[in-house]
């Protein structure tokens, strides 16, 4: 069976630091839809600018421009044997439409992992964050350092950026709107009895074991 997955977690829970470690075990692309609007904000792309003043306040872009990009994005043949995706739905309307769109195209979700961690800890978690300017890997000052300072275990370059949202006031605001998104979602994967907790609060190498576990079991 094809494994279509989705990652939730809240801003900082480790969704993208996980999605790299599936992504080098499983193969399966992944789909960010954070990563898809930053890429289209440093094109400077109409979508871009739109969902740069909404994610510059911490706010979730509108669900008709979202929901578009993933349907296009799965209609691909690239995701016709699995998929990974990493931040969406984020909300009941976003749940909804890809419940109608996952089953038009044949590529319905059929596992969902939450990877829960205490809200106290991802002030610091999203704060200290830096990422890889040429690869993407995310790393973080205390708790998941380079091997080498100022060099890329992944790929070996050594420019890195912090991501504009990560400001202390714009973390607070996303933090409180995904909270609230969150409990519905959780409730309605639940329901559908395909939703697995996994406990984010460890160690980076321990949460994926986590899902490793979880992954092997249904694969
Ligand atoms: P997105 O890019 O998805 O951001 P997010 O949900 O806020 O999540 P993050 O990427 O910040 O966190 P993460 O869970 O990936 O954590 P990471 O692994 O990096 O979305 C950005 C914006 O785009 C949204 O605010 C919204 O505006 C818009 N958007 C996106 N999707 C949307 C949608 N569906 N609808 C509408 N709008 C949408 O880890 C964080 C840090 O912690 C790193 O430094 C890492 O090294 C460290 N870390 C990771 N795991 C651990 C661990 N176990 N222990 C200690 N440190 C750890
Ligand atoms: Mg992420």
């Amino acid at each position: 069976m094809a494994l279509n997955l989705m990652l939730m977690g809240l801003p900082g829970a480790g969704k993208g630091t996980q999605a790299e470690k599936i992504v080098d075990q499983y193969h399966i692309p992944h789909i960010s839809t954070g990563d898809i609007f930053r890429a289209a904000m440093k094109n400077n792309t109409p979508m871009g600018i739109e969902a740069k003043s909404y994610i510059d306040k911490g706010e979730l872009v509108p669900d008709e421009v979202t929901n578009g990009i993933v349907k296009e994005r799965l209609a691909k043949d690239d995701v016709n044997d699995g998929y990974m995706l990493d931040g969406f739905p984020r909300n009941m309307a976003q749940a909804e439409a890809l419940e109608t769109f996952g089953a038009e195209l044949g590529k319905p979700l059929n596992c969902v992992i939450n990877i829960h961690v205490d809200p106290e800890s991802l002030m610091e978690r999203l704060t200290g964050r830096y990422i890889c300017r040429n690869c993407g890997a995310t790393y973080h000052k205390i708790f998941n350092p380079t091997k080498v300072e100022g060099t890329c275990d992944r790929c070996g370059e050594h420019e890195f950026y912090q991501r504009e949202d990560d400001k202390p006031e714009t973390v607070k605001n996303r933090l409180d709107v995904n909270i609230k998104m969150n409990t519905p979602l959780l409730d309605f994967y639940k329901k559908q009895g395909i939703l697995h907790e996994v406990d984010g609060n460890q160690d980076i190498d321990k949460v994926f074991a986590d899902i490793k576990a979880v992954l092997d079991q249904i694969n």
